[in-house]
């Protein structure tokens, strides 16, 4: 299963390769230590962050980001190297570090592995619909998969801007190569003309509309994986559900939200009390500690407890999950957790705000 993130740890791991995918892209290699591949054991689709600790930096004293794995899962075993796919934002404080400054035999500080947008492998018909760098974690997941179930199938829908900006390409051939009976691709470039075997255009929800029943039988599928920008996930996700696909069989990370896509309320909210306190369960130990007008709970819990699991503090990449046992929260955003997550009484600790004057989380469960 996902590993929860309550149990995250950073360890420093040496990088063994730097490969440049696109002209703003690379993957690292992370060697990991024979005493920490139990704790690096990861399931296809789990990313991890990664984090500098440096004077100087934009964000003060240190910035953290998630990239997802991009390799295969061992059978059976932990990992020994595990590589990650980072794509260049512009400005990006992490990005930029990546690109031009870390280099094989570098330490770089990464975190144990986190993240349920996860497979474990079963046989069955599974389906993607991934954009730009989404495909990252989908890579993981369908290597893994095709490896281990000789029955299981799937179909991978990607979108581009280009041939040239398209990450993994080689990968993603390897897997056509290997697989060709059980291995569907399509591929969908926004900014470049059609090409033999190669659709253009955008991938929107009319488009997704027409192409996923013509190419598998969408009743069938036994999971759907859905990555990449907001925009693109939204078209795929109301796409799936016009088509009458359970939503327990969708699974949905979003890897780019503009603030305007993300709505986030302001942070002094009607409803919060002028006096709060949050009780938080951490690795064992709890604490309480009054919150400050206007922050997170995360950013309360972090001032006392630096070790609280966090990447990147915008409700993405559900690093911060905790348990609400009481109380009430507001949340600003959540493009992270599952509706199921949230009826169960999961929350995002960096988007949340008190509406309670006690509330109480706990980050190991
Ligand atoms: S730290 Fe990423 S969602 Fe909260």
């Amino acid at each position: 299963m996902a590993q929860g993130a309550g149990r995250a740890r950073f360890h420093r791991l040496r990088v063994t390769a730097v490969d440049r995918l696109t002209d703003d892209s690379v993957a690292l290699t992370f060697a990991v230590p024979s005493e920490l591949r139990e704790a690096y054991r990861f399931t296809p689709g789990q990313h991890l962050a990664l984090r500098r600790t440096a004077d100087g930096t934009t964000e003060g004293a240190e910035i953290r980001r998630t990239y997802s794995i991009c390799s295969p899962a061992p059978a059976g075993t932990a990992p020994d190297t595990l590589r990650v796919g980072v794509r260049m934002v512009d400005g990006g404080a992490f990005s930029t570090y990546a690109h031009k400054e870390i280099g094989v035999g570098d330490e770089v500080e990464v975190m144990t592995p986190a993240g349920r947008f996860v497979l474990d492998p079963a046989p069955g018909h599974y389906a993607a619909v991934v954009g730009g760098s989404g495909i990252t974690p989908v890579l993981s997941i369908a290597a893994t998969l095709l490896a281990r179930e000789p029955e299981a199938r799937f179909c991978l829908i990607r979108s581009d801007r280009t041939t040239a900006s398209t990450m993994f390409l080689e990968e993603v051939a390897d897997l056509k190569d290997r697989y060709p009976d059980r291995f569907q691709l399509v591929t969908v470039l926004s900014r470049e003309e059609q090409q033999a075997g190669l659709a253009s255009g955008r991938l929107d929800q009319e488009r997704l509309s027409a192409l996923l029943p013509a190419l598998l039988p969408v009743e069938r599928v036994s999971g759907w994986f859905l990555c990449g920008p907001y925009g693109l996930v939204q078209s795929a996700e109301r796409t799936l559900r016009d088509l009458g696909v359970r939503r327990d069989r969708v699974h949905e990370e979003i890897f780019h939200v503009d603030d305007a896509q993300g709505a986030a309320r302001p942070g002094s909210a009607a409803g919060a009390p002028a006096h709060a306190t949050v009780t938080a369960q951490l690795d064992g130990r709890a604490g309480s500690w009054p919150v400050q007008d206007g922050e997170s709970l995360l950013d309360t819990v972090l001032r006392n407890r630096p070790d609280a699991p966090y990447a990147c503090k915008g409700g993405v990449c559900g690093t911060c999950r905790a348990f609400l046992v009481a109380g009430s929260v507001r949340m600003d955003r959540n493009f992270a957790l599952e509706p199921e997550e949230t009826e169960a009484g999961y929350v995002l600790a960096c988007q949340s705000h008190p509406t309670t004057e006690k509330v109480e989380l706990d980050f190991d469960r």
